[in-house]
């Protein structure tokens, strides 16, 4: 389905998808996650994708388990590689600006206390993979809801690559999610592991993640 949009006057133009954020809290309360193909704005997703691919894919650093401080790498769990989106280049705005849309309609809705987000382009070439992991351990993390888009034009069934979501810890065949463009995934971080196949092409994909706060006096966290 095709999300609403509407693009507001002024000289930065905005995005929004009111339908697809009613849709997204309403899956996110009764079941958890949603699936949602062709969700994104074409605006967006086609930005996104015209970003991606002029990226220079030096900057794509080797994929790490955990972030700053819990850095370290691991060839065995993950073998993609990653680019941290900032607010520094007009597309990356563009989306974090999208995604704090979503935040506000989330908190508004859900009552999440959402605080901060952070993205990553993502690059897994053909053959590389992510195995069975949950974005956040259930009790400690701060990762409170995972995004995933996808930028695969003609993408075959036959290409693999498919990300499985697993709906808890005993389930063994999990939701096939094929990266096509434009599909969404969102899911709650604690909730549902997950795994990406390898593919038989390179596939490129987009994960967000909404933090809640948990600074404490003596650690400033998420790291600034
Ligand atoms: C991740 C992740 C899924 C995907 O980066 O944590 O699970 O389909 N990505 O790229
Ligand atoms: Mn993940």
């Amino acid at each position: 389905m095709q999300s609403q949009q509407i693009v507001a006057p002024g000289a930065e133009p905005e995005i929004t998808s009111l339908h697809l954020f009613d849709q997204i809290s309403d899956a996110l309360l009764t079941q958890g996650f949603a699936v949602i193909p062709d969700a994104l704005p074409t605006q967006m997703t086609s930005e996104l994708y015209r970003y991606y691919r002029q990226l220079n894919a030096t900057i794509f650093e080797e994929a790490g388990i955990g972030r700053k401080q819990h850095y370290h790498q691991n060839g065995r769990i993950r073998t993609d590689k990653v680019c941290w989106i900032d607010g520094t280049s007009e597309t990356g705005r563009l989306w974090l600006d999208w995604l704090e849309m979503l935040k506000v309609h989330l908190n508004r809705r859900l009552f999440l206390g959402l605080f901060s987000i952070e993205s990553h382009f993502a690059y897994y070439q053909k053959g590389d993979f992510y195995k069975r992991h949950l974005d956040a351990f259930r009790g400690e993390s701060n990762r409170v809801v995972s995004l995933v888009t996808y930028l695969n034009p003609d993408w075959a069934d036959s290409d693999g690559g498919e990300l499985i979501l697993y709906r808890d810890d005993n389930d063994k065949s999990g939701i096939k999610v094929l990266p096509r463009l434009g599909t969404l995934v969102i899911f709650l971080s604690e909730e549902f592991p997950h795994e990406v196949r390898p593919a038989s092409k390179d596939r490129f994909s987009v994960a967000s993640w909404f933090r809640i706060n948990t600074s404490t006096a003596d650690k400033i966290d998420p790291p600034r």
